[in-house]
Formats: structure tokens, C-alpha cells, sequence
């Protein structure tokens, strides 16, 4: 087959109904390929011997290609426009339509007092310090003057380590004030915040996992005033109020003396007695007291150069208070709708 003017025009046709860029690359591998119909025409160009006969089918021949590499490459375009345009129909964003909402973290609530409680404590002069959650029997219990054997212990029932005779869970954040007592000299104020265990029922008020904020001073001279001044100053700010009450019921605890019960006047009801309160007007909030000279003793200080006060406190109970929520089993339930109103 040779080309003239009608298989061309056949051969336009095809390529303008051509429909994919497949199709249309095979059309010129058949045409215009290495062995394609129009790549061998002008091959056997030298095979015509008359030169004028040659060189005209030679001009027509090229003028053909040409043609044809046309017709290919604007079909190539078109197509490729409806390709981008199909596209933009399928992968269209609509970019005025609302975003989907994020889900992000809150703080849970023991954070956010613990926070407040720390960041008070810091202005108060009090440094946040860290403790060992796995503690030895020394730090909980006996260089805070509660010897084996002594009854006291049973104020904290405690979980023990299996496998390891003298390691538990702190009950108390109360063994940070003999560790850091070790290693650093008074005058010092410290906080330390974190969670403590006891092996006990829970109720809506008890759990075996809580946390306490513990505070301690040691100075040469430390009164009860200054314990109460703190301790105002502390509670106000964390209530918000500029009008707080602060009693001292007397209390026993082995590694304080004189120890107290610390009760805050009822920030709900200013203290006519609700049901937060339970018509008391006053709530409790911590045990307290001046540092017991046998707790100096252990740790290597002598009780006649230096003073104290210490105090432990709840911190559920607190945030309890603050958010109003009832039951402290919400705290560890891990439900983040506890978290999310917050
Ligand atoms: C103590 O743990 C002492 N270490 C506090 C202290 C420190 C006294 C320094 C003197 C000097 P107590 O066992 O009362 O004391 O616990 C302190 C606070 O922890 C309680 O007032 C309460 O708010 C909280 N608490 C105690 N047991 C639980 C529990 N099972 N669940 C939640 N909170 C608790």
C-alpha cells in the first residue's frame, strides 16, 4: 500500500476519533514506527532509481509525516485537556465546604490542680521536686518515726513489692521530706506532687490510687503562724477568694508535733453550711503539723538548730471541690468525657 490523498485523509479521521492516549500511541507506532507502514515508504525511497521521480515522492512522502505527526500530537493535547479536566471532576475539593471538627487533648483535672496548686506554691517560695513512686520501707515509714511493728503503720495499709522485702508503693508523698532533708541544707521550702497508693476499698471518696501535694519548710525558727499564713495564702488563690477561713483541729500523725487536721472555711456557702460542707461550714483539707524532732534525727540533723512545718494534701479531694464532681472513681475511669469538659 502507498499513501495518497485518501488512505491520508482515513488515516486523519482515525486519529482524530482516536479516544485514549494508548490507542493513539499505537497508531503511530503502526505508522510512523521503526517498521511502520510510512517508515518504510521512506525506506524504499532508494530504490527508485529515476532521481526527479525520487526526489518528488521523496517531498510528498515528507510532507505526509508531517501531516501525520500533526495530527498525532494535537490529538495527543486534546486528549490529554479531557483527561485533566476528568480529573478535576473526580478529585474536586470543595474548599468553601466546613472542615471536619479535630479531636484534641484536655488536661485531665487532677492536672490542672496540681498545676494551679505547683505554680502557687512556686510563688509562695515553695520548688516543685519529684519523687520515687517505688519507695523503700525507710523513706515511708521509718525515718518519719513510724518503726516496724508500730501500730501507726496501720494508718497507711500499703501495697508491698512482691519479691523485695522492704520496697512498696508510697502511701504518702510524706518520704520526700526525709530524702530531701538528706541531701540538702535548711532554709528550705519544697512541694512535691504526685500520685501515692494504698491498699484500700474504694468509695466515692477513697481510691488506691490518689495523689497528694506534700509542702515542707525547714528555717532555724518556723511557727504555726507561718504554717497558717502559707496555708491561707495557698488555699485562697486556689479557691479564688480574697476571704478564707482556716481552723486547726489537733490530730496525731508520728512525724509531726503538735499535728493537725487543716479544715478550710466552706468556700460554697461562706460558710452557712451546705451540702458540700455538710452544714458544717467547714471542710477538710490536709494533715499538718511541725516537724517531729525524731524525723530530724534520722536524717542526720540536730532538733534543738531546726524547725519545721509539713503538710499533706489530697489532691482529688481538691479538684473534687473545684469542679464539682462527686465521685472520685470518675478520676481513673480513663472516660474522656470527664476530660473533654475541661
Ligand atoms: C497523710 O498521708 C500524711 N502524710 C499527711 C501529712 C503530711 C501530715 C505532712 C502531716 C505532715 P492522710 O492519710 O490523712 O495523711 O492523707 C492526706 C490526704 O490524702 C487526706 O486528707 C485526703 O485528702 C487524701 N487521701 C487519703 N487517703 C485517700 C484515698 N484513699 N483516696 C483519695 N484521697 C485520699
Amino acid at each position: 500500500m502507498t499513501f495518497n490523498d485518501s488512505n491520508m485523509e482515513q488515516l486523519t479521521r482515525e486519529v482524530a476519533e482516536v479516544s485514549s492516549s494508548e490507542a493513539l500511541d499505537a497508531l503511530e507506532q503502526r505508522e510512523l514506527g521503526r517498521s511502520g507502514r510510512l517508515t518504510l515508504e521512506l525506506k524504499a525511497l532508494k530504490d527508485i532509481s529515476d532521481l526527479s521521480a525520487r526526489r518528488q515522492r521523496g517531498q510528498e512522502l515528507n510532507e505526509r509525516k508531517h501531516r501525520l505527526l500533526a495530527a498525532i500530537n494535537g490529538r495527543r493535547q486534546e486528549l490529554g485537556t479531557q483527561a485533566e479536566a476528568a480529573l478535576a471532576q473526580t478529585e474536586a475539593l470543595d474548599i468553601t465546604a466546613p472542615g471536619a471538627p479535630v479531636q484534641v487533648g484536655h488536661a485531665h483535672p487532677v492536672t490542672l490542680v496540681t498545676r494551679e496548686l505547683v505554680a502557687i506554691s512556686r510563688d509562695l517560695g515553695f520548688m516543685a521536686i519529684d519523687g520515687p513512686e517505688v519507695e523503700s520501707e525507710f523513706y515511708n515509714f521509718t525515718a518519719l518515726n513510724i518503726p516496724a511493728r508500730h501500730p501507726a503503720r496501720d494508718m497507711w495499709s500499703t501495697f508491698w513489692l512482691k519479691n523485695y522485702q522492704d520496697l512498696l508503693l508510697r502511701t504518702h508523698t510524706s518520704p520526700m521530706q526525709a530524702r530531701h532533708l538528706q541531701k540538702n541544707k535548711p532554709p528550705l521550702r519544697i512541694v512535691v506532687a504526685g500520685r501515692t497508693y494504698r491498699y484500700e476499698a474504694t468509695d466515692r471518696t477513697h481510691e488506691a490510687q490518689f495523689s497528694q501535694l506534700e509542702g515542707l519548710m525547714v528555717d532555724k525558727r518556723v511557727t504555726v503562724a507561718e504554717f497558717k499564713a502559707v496555708i491561707e495564702t495557698l488555699l485562697a488563690r486556689l479557691f479564688k477568694t480574697d476571704q478564707l477561713a482556716v481552723r486547726l483541729r489537733p490530730s496525731y500523725f508520728p512525724f509531726v508535733e503538735p499535728g493537725f487536721e487543716v479544715d478550710m472555711g466552706c468556700v460554697f456557702c461562706k460558710q452557712k453550711g451546705c451540702e458540700v460542707c455538710k452544714r458544717t461550714g467547714w471542710i477538710e483539707m490536709m494533715g499538718a503539723g511541725l516537724v517531729h524532732p525524731q524525723v530530724f534525727r534520722a536524717v542526720g540533723y540536730d532538733p534543738e538548730d531546726w524547725q519545721g512545718f509539713a503538710f499533706g494534701l489530697g489532691i482529688e479531694r481538691v479538684a473534687m471541690l473545684k469542679y464539682n464532681i462527686r465521685d472520685m472513681r470518675v478520676f481513673l475511669s480513663g472516660d474522656v468525657r470527664l476530660t473533654q469538659q475541661f
